[in-house]
């Protein structure tokens, strides 16, 4: 049986004094509940991992930075490399977030590039991939995502992949208020179940981890999370919101 994840990305939010105290909210909310098998991640900024490290420590929260460097170490001034992430006791790193390739013009190659040295690091990586809107119209969703993969993801050996979790989330869905249909998740992460399984194998592909992001919220996550290939979400804006986020994780 796949793991079901529920991982909150914090994005650029709250200061160290407020992240420390949410961790601390969010942590002892799950201690207080054995019965829930859900993982739970938060990927937190940089500076929180240390600290939210030791408040989960003994709990059963799992920790993930937002992006790691392209080099393992040296003059790289600002950057933040995979071992660094993996020596404050976090588990994960998201690599290729849309707001990554975006803003920061992450393709393909350095995506390929982060997540071997994540892997080699020891993380596990929430890979994440996604169609922008004008991609989705044009019905050149697939196309694109297969891309993404291919380019980003399949160059791992087998035994690396099973470290890996997708996170599939549509550009167009992601702050906007708009989110995929049940449908649309289902389809594309049950072609991007397909595409592991003609290069990795059934068994690599039944075992893999598929999360849905995009505008994910108490109202629409159980709905979401009742589609067979969606294994979970990763969510963003209710992830600060210790309501909307609980009320998350127990959809599934
Ligand atoms: P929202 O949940 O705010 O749409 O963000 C999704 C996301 O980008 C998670 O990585």
């Amino acid at each position: 049986m796949r793991k079901k994840i529920v991982a909150g990305n914090w994005k650029m939010n709250m200061n160290l004094e407020e992240g420390l105290s949410f961790a601390k909210t969010i942590n002892q909310y799950f201690d207080e509940k054995p019965s829930q098998k859900t993982e739970v991640i938060l990927c937190t900024p940089y500076i929180h991992l240390n600290g939210v490290s030791e408040i989960v420590k003994k709990g059963k929260v799992a920790l993930g930075a937002q992006n790691c460097a392209s080099e393992d170490s040296g003059a790289f001034t600002g950057e933040i490399s995979a071992g660094m992430i993996k020596s404050t006791g976090a588990q994960y790193v998201i690599i290729g977030h849309s707001e990554r390739r975006t803003y920061y013009h992450e393709n393909d190659a350095l995506l390929n590039k982060k997540t071997l040295l994540a892997v080699n690091n020891g993380l596990k990586v929430i890979f994440c991939c996604g169609e922008v809107k004008e991609e989705r119209e044009s019905g050149k969703h697939l196309d694109v995502v297969r891309r993404q993969l291919q380019d980003g993801l399949f160059s791992l050996s087998g035994s690396d992949m099973s470290k890996i979790v997708i996170a599939y989330e549509p550009v167009w869905a992601i702050g906007t208020g708009l989110t995929a249909t049940p449908e649309q998740a289902q389809d594309m992460h049950h072609y991007i179940r397909g595409l592991v399984k003609e290069k990795y194998g059934r068994e690599i592909a039944e075992d893999l981890t598929i999360l849905y992001g995009g505008s994910c919220k108490p109202s629409n996550a159980a709905e979401i999370f009742s589609k067979p290939d969606v294994d979970g979400g990763l969510i963003g804006g209710a992830s600060l919101k210790k309501e909307d986020f609980v009320a998350i994780v127990e959809a599934i």
